[in-house]
């Protein structure tokens, strides 16, 4: 509630977080979406009581975060919190399984066997328990992660980009898992993505900008997601477009530079549907499936803060841009 959060001071001072008002529907899985620099990271850390906020508070259930000291600080992150990371953080040296119930092994606890076994149902990686990360793909090893994060049965699972480092085969395994968490264990997810047909997996969008929510969509396909990033970060879509026109071709990172990209990787399915030997499919409702493309923003340049323009025409209303495609 009425978080903010700022860095630095007086000239240097960027204002991450400007009072923002969010609450994570429980049993959802929510996505944060917004061009780089607009504060997801942030959010998604108050929320997940890693980081504290200037201003505002952050109750998970009717746990003021604040109010806690450390100790206690370090029990929620363990006890009701779950975190998959963009880089998948297992240990090499150990088997997917014990990867999986490893948190639990530090904390001490016993492993629900049943629960095991059905998160690595729905993980579809039951022949592979045995593997070390170095012998799964990458969307075997993120989907090993998200068991991991879901072993202790946290309340929300945050995830910073998760399908970020994979190809788009590997990513709809791992988004594909997450689906079925919320819809099969009534899991709560959280996922920041820069990403339309990522995005398309929640049940619920909400779009940041420079620190404030804009905008907010329920089961938008990747479509809709598209035409409404076109819509509400024109001033992205308008610069990726310009950039073209002068160079023919990508831009080369020298401007700081958010853009709509659609992922070519040749031949590789990028449908959440789409047919794979071990990909878990999602519920088949049709509403998340059929994605032509897989549409990113980009960042070009690593350098969030430059994308201030001469006009601040964020809110401006445009007819829906193409994304682009090259
Ligand atoms: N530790 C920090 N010190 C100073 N400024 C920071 C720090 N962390 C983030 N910022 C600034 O706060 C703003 C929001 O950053 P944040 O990481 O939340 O963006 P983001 O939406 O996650 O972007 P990306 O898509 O690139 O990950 C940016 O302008 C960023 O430069
Ligand atoms: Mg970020």
């Amino acid at each position: 509630m009425g978080l903010s959060k700022h860095y630095g001071t007086g000239s240097a001072e960027v204002v991450a977080l400007d009072d923002v008002d969010f609450e994570v529907i429980s049993g959802e899985f929510t996505a944060i979406m917004g061009p780089s620099g607009s504060g997801k990271s942030t959010l998604m850390h108050l929320m997940a009581a890693l980081d504290s906020p200037t201003s505002g508070s952050v109750f998970i259930g009717d746990t003021d975060v604040a109010s806690l000291k450390d100790g206690p600080l370090t029990e929620l992150r363990r006890d009701r919190i779950g975190f998959i990371f963009q880089a998948f953080n297992l240990v090499p040296t150990l088997s997917a399984q014990e990867n999986i119930v490893l948190p639990l092994a530090i904390a001490g606890k016993k492993v629900d066997q049943e629960w095991f076994d059905r998160i690595v149902s729905v993980l579809g990686l039951g022949n592979r328990l045995t593997h070390k990360p170095s012998e799964l793909s990458g969307g075997q090893q993120q989907r090993v992660a998200c068991a991991r994060a879901l072993m202790n049965r946290p309340d929300i699972v945050f995830g910073d980009e998760p399908t970020g480092n994979l190809d788009s085969t590997a990513a709809a395994e791992v988004l594909s898992f997450l689906r079925r968490s919320v819809d099969e264990f009534g899991q709560t997810v959280v996922m920041v993505t820069h990403d339309a047909l990522s995005a398309s997996y929640a049940d619920r969008q909400v779009f940041l900008s420079d620190g404030h929510i804009i905008e907010e969509l329920r089961n938008a396909t990747q479509d809709e997601l598209l035409q409404t990033m076109a819509r509400i970060y024109p001033r992205h879509d308008r610069l990726a477009e310009a950039e073209q026109s002068v160079n023919g071709k990508e831009p080369d990172g020298s401007a700081s530079f958010v853009e709509w990209k659609t992922d070519s990787l040749v031949g590789v399915p990028s449908s959440p549907h789409s047919p794979s030997d071990d990909v878990v499919e999602t519920d088949g409702d049709g509403t998340r499936g059929s994605h032509p493309e897989h549409a990113i923003f980009r960042d070009g340049s690593g350098a969030p803060e430059e994308t201030e323009l001469e006009d601040n025409d964020e809110f401006e209303q445009t007819t829906p841009r193409r994304a682009i495609l090259n």
